[in-house]
């Protein structure tokens, strides 16, 4: 049995796809649609269209498309039947239970998450049991309260190779299915073991509060430090932040990113109830989104180790990508904010995140680290470094502040700091024009990417249009004046425009198997194909005009990318400005 179709019906009734996209997406309103840079893949030009009247949404880049239903599934990485619940539940309609809907992927996710409860159960209950002793005595060294360690569902897995196979086979889960889950290793020899054994183990929940991972840590300095599960059907680390579903539940919404499990556990025990952690990983485009949907501004709280400091430069860099506003923190004198806070006290961690410094400021404040300013020449080129990093700026006003800032503390004139930016502007803005016009070609390129010999996507949008021309009237006529049978990609799809022409000349509908027959016989499938395009456009005009300006558009870039391939620079320059200006 299926979901009942009056109940998808209502749940896409009640939702707004505009509503529900811009979650996600930045909208911009643009001739009556919105639109948008495209989520599923990177694009620097938008490309993806939200139709409001249509509840629908179409990505003329990667050629994703579909209703409220199918961008979440995509988004989410739901199933058919988990996106009905997830969005029957924003607009508040029930989706009865049953457990004999036609979903694999839903049950062997569903699985999952129960057999991650399971075992996260059993390693809380070991925590509790006697050879949890050790692990008890663990979290309290490191300053946590019981009711920290019941509040995350923290627990211990115990020194043994087969006590949580077992006790997972006697509640009903097959040694198959702890594999899938990653928490049974199967070794050389075939016999299967415990994965974590002898750790302190931090559940992982994603957003809706399922338990979809867990990471291990040794008791001692063994290692490896941490051990965590790998990606499976419900994990994927590049898109979860440990913690994230408490901190949503946070009326303050300047999230704390810190780099490790104890960091956001101790964060949390003294009330930063924002913090969250990459899970073993630098900060990537999955957790920006993720972040963005729920922090208005970002800190970032790294170790202040090399490596913290390269993982705060990335994060800026791709936060920034994403528009979301960022600050960086450093905590001297301690290796991380679990240190720093048990040091120090809460109260200097809230002080450091309120003196938050903004990108620049904290570039600044790194180089200056590395020149000794009482020396001249170092002077000299750390105010080369600095203005290195301030050209990039491209508010003139944002330059002059901190120009001023850095003429105080080389104490040297504002003016003279200021030429220096102004020199080195005109070559940074070049290199700068460069690597973006480099982008929208790899970006075209994608676009347009050939395959055998076909451009997939102008091959679908022909066939699109070929398709609306034969049923309805109206676009056959917009269609017919506006194309010539040349002007499609492939003989047969022109040869099918220039039939449909011939066809139509009163305002009866053709017949399929009349019109077929006038073609070769080993063609006739693919016009079959062709003609059984299901479409759900509400207007065939409208879609008409749209698939074909679409088509147009698919054109040009097209054109732009044999130029680049032929390095006539200029000219490409020129028709990408062009392009650009009319997308905006
Ligand atoms: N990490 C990991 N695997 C490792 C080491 C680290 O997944 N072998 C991840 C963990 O999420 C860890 C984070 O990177 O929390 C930061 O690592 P590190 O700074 O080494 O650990 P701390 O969080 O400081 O751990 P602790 O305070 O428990 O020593
Ligand atoms: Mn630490």
């Amino acid at each position: 049995m299926a979901i009942p179709s009056q109940i998808i019906q209502e749940i896409t009734d009640k939702c707004d796809i505009v509503d529900l996209v811009s979650k996600y997406v930045r909208l911009k309103r643009s001739s009556g649609e919105y639109v948008g840079l495209c989520p599923f893949h990177g694009e620097k030009t938008p490309s993806f269209h939200v139709s409001a009247d249509k509840q629908l949404y179409h990505c003329f880049g990667c050629g994703e498309g579909g209703t409220v239903i199918n961008f979440v599934m995509k988004m989410e990485n739901l199933s058919f039947l988990e996106a009905v619940k997830f969005l029957g539940e924003r607009v508040g309609v029930a989706v009865p239970e049953s457990t004999d809907y036609d979903d694999k992927i839903a049950k062997r996710k569903q699985r999952l998450y129960e057999i991650n409860k399971e075992a996260g159960r059993f390693f809380y209950t070991s925590l509790g049991s006697d050879e949890g002793k050790v692990a008890r005595e663990y979290f309290a060294s490191r300053g946590l309260s019981k009711e920290t360690v019941v509040k995350f569902g923290l627990g211990f897995a115990p020194y043994s190779w087969d006590k949580l196979l077992k006790h997972l086979k006697s509640k009903g889960f097959s040694e198959y299915e702890a594999i899938d889950a990653g928490l049974i290793v199967k070794g050389q020899k075939g016999s299967a073991y415990d994965r974590f054994r002898n750790r302190v183990m931090f559940p992982i929940f994603d957003i809706r509060g399922n338990l979809i991972a867990f990471g291990g840590r040794v008791l001692d300095d063994s290692k490896p430090k941490y051990l965590n599960t790998s990606d499976t059907p419900v994990f994927d680390k590049s898109s979860n932040l440990f913690a994230l579903n408490l901190a949503k539940k946070s009326a303050n919404k300047t999230f704390v990113v810190v780099e490790g499990y104890m960091d956001v556990i101790t964060l949390h025990q003294y009330g930063i109830d924002t913090a969250v952690a990459s899970l073993g990983t630098s900060l990537t485009d999955g957790h920006a989104l993720l972040l963005k949907r729920y922090a208005d501004e970002v800190v970032l709280c790294y170790d202040s180790d090399e490596a913290g400091i390269k993982a705060a430069n990335r994060g800026m860099e791709i936060l920034s990508r994403h528009d979301i506003k960022t600050k960086i923190i450093t905590l001297p004198g301690s290796k991380d904010p679990d240190e720093f806070c048990r040091k120090n006290g809460v109260d200097a961690f809230k002080m450091a995140v309120s003196g938050a410094k903004n990108p620049v400021l904290y570039k600044i404040g790194n180089l200056k680290e590395k020149y000794d300013l009482s020396e001249p020449d170092q002077k000299v080129e750390f105010l080369k470094a600095a203005a290195d990093e301030l050209v990039k700026l491209n508010s003139i006003m944002e330059q002059e502040i901190y120009a001023k800032e850095i003429s105080v503390l080389c104490d040297v004139s504002y003016e003279s700091v200021m030429a220096q930016i102004k020199q080195k502007r005109k070559s940074y803005v070049r290199k700068e024009e460069k690597k973006e016009l480099e982008a929208t070609i790899r970006d075209l390129n994608q676009k347009t990417i050939v395959k055998d010999g076909k451009n997939k996507l102008l091959t679908e949008t022909e066939e699109k249009l070929i398709n609306l021309m034969f049923y309805s009237h109206q676009a056959y006529e917009y269609l017919s004046k506006k194309y010539k049978s040349e002007d499609f990609s492939e003989p047969l799809l022109g040869g099918l425009f220039e039939k449909i022409c011939e066809l139509k000349t009163d305002k009866s509908d053709i017949a399929e198997s009349e019109f077929i027959s006038n073609f070769p016989l080993e063609d006739s499938s693919r016009i079959a194909k062709i003609l059984n395009i299901k479409n759900s456009y509400p207007d065939l005009v409208l879609a008409a005009t749209q698939i074909s300006q679409s088509l147009d558009k698919l054109k040009r870039d097209i054109r732009i990318k044999d130029l680049a391939k032929s390095h006539d620079m200029l000219k490409v320059k020129e028709m990408i400005s062009a392009r650009n200006r009319k997308e905006d």
